[in-house]
């Protein structure tokens, strides 16, 4: 056959890059692929990509050239200036109908400006979600597409053929206009952060209330894999915990120091939450509780001043390792449902058109929050798209009343061991306020009516009051 160019551009040959280029040509995908530092493209080419299909560029004219038109470029490159910088280099080189695809981790509101500048200039843009890692990348991630759907029908196949399959299902679909790719993926992050939280949550609970040593929490978690809990974190989690370090015998976990980083997506996620007035509690506190670990010296000091509670007196093992599994599928139902809320909110303030049983799809496989509990989630949005909060939803809004107990039990007992577990606190809030037919917002609305005159309404009467508090 005569050789009509790539049929697709990798731009950026970091791992994530690497590894889809090679997922791609698994597939019998013709991929070109180009990196700003020549040596990384050379290496590549002579290493990993050794004896495939895989073409390289060493500058962006040439890279471009090599592309069968129209053109289809995935952009793999560092999240912010980075990407405008190559949008800069690449656009005298493209031609009204080229797609170019930003695989990043981009702010929203990037994608959606450079979608913008792109289409005056008749290309087409897509903002494209991956998750699932380095692994993920290479043998099925889990992608979230959005932007042009011209753009992404002609890629559809090879998105497809890469995705991470669930029984027969790739784990890629359209997911709206605009930045609704790049918007899932951030609220992606940020359950991914929620849970995280929440098994960190757990794993101090065990090991400073219970005093579970490495192999027993590895043991719990394990266990946890066998049920309804089973999911990516959960297995990573189990993993962890056997790890030994080479140079002490000791388990690795404990030799980690305990201020955690973040690139900011779990941030960017709380951030609009709360433009778009959509309660996500355990994000919120997910990513709080981070910025707190990092505040290292400053907990060594206080501790020394202020010291630990008195000693209670040990749980009750056993008892405590079920009410601790229910509260902790009680808090992940909650965790997916703020997200889902907020998708689902963003989407309406956005014009973005996603359908929420699509996300659930998407993210049963290759991401970093696959779980079991997908499943149900993606059932009951079968039955109802557009449902406002999961805990509507009759089966799973069940299945967490049936925790309600346990779940409080676990928060009592954090709460008498001053042990700090906020996600599971503030889940359970959630839970609690949102199962509340009356809230004492009212008093809210009475004080700031006193103090600045901004009225109120009236349950028994239409309208918009102001009262002299003083008088
Ligand atoms: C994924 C991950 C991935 C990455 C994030 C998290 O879905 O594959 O979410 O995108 O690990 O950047 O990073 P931070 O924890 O550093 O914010």
């Amino acid at each position: 056959m005569l050789y009509q160019g790539c049929e697709i551009g990798v731009a950026g040959l970091g791992v994530m890059g690497r590894n889809l280029a090679l997922n791609l040509d698994d597939h019998g995908v013709q991929v070109a692929v180009y990196n700003r530092t020549q040596d990384k493209t050379r290496e590549f080419l002579a290493g990993e990509a050794a004896g495939r299909r895989i073409r390289g560029a060493y500058d962006l004219k040439e890279f471009v050239g090599l592309l069968r038109k129209p053109r289809a470029l995935l952009l793999m490159v560092k999240a912010g200036p980075p990407v405008d910088q190559m949008l800069r280099e690449l656009l005298p080189l493209l031609e009204a109908g080229d797609l170019v695809i930003d695989g990043g981790n981009s702010h929203f509101t990037d994608t959606a400006r450079r979608e913008r500048i792109l289409a005056k200039k008749g290309l087409l843009y897509l903002g494209l979600g991956v998750s699932g890692g380095e692994k993920g990348a290479r043998f099925g991630p889990s992608l979230m597409p959005g932007g042009s759907r011209k753009g992404y029908d002609r890629v559809e196949p090879f998105l497809t053929a890469i995705a991470a399959q669930v029984n027969g299902e790739p784990c890629v679909t359209y997911l709206g206009t605009g930045a609704a790719g790049h918007y899932v993926k951030m609220v992606h992050n940020g359950i991914e952060y929620a849970l995280m939280q929440l098994l960190a949550e757990s794993y101090d609970l065990l090991k400073r209330g219970l005093g579970f040593s490495a192999p027993e929490l590895a043991q719990v978690f394990e266990s946890w894999q066998q049920g309804r809990l089973q999911s990516f974190l959960v297995e990573i989690t189990a993993r962890i915990f056997r790890k030994r370090d080479d140079l002490t015998g000791q388990p690795l976990v404990e030799l980690i120091l305990d201020a955690a980083g973040a690139k900011g997506t779990g941030k960017w996620s709380s951030w609009d939450a709360m433009d778009l007035m959509v309660p996500t509690p355990t994000i919120d506190v997910a990513v709080t509780m981070r910025d707190l670990s990092a505040h290292r010296e400053e907990r060594q000091e206080i501790a020394r001043l202020l010291g630990a509670p008195a000693p209670q007196d040990p749980a009750n093992r056993e008892e405590f390792l079920r009410q601790l599994e229910n509260a902790f599928f009680a808090a992940m139902v909650v965790s997916y449902a703020q997200g889902l809320a907020q998708i689902r909110q963003a989407s309406l303030a956005y014009h973005f058109g996603v359908n929420l049983e699509a996300v659930a799809r998407v993210w049963r496989g290759g991401c970093i929050i696959r779980a079991r509990l997908l499943e149900d989630i993606r059932s009951a949005l079968q039955i109802r798209t557009d449902l406002p909060n999961l805990l509507l939803d009759p089966h799973l809004g069940e299945m967490v009343r049936a925790c309600e107990a346990d779940w409080r039990a676990v928060v009592r007992q954090a709460v008498a061991w001053g042990l700090p577990a906020p996600a599971f606190m503030v889940s359970l809030a959630y839970y609690d306020a949102f199962r509340s037919p009356w809230l004492p917002a009212n008093l809210i609305q009475a004080q700031r009516d006193y103090f600045g005159a901004h009225t109120y309404e009236r349950l028994d009467r239409p309208g918009s009051f102001h009262t002299d508090w003083d008088d």
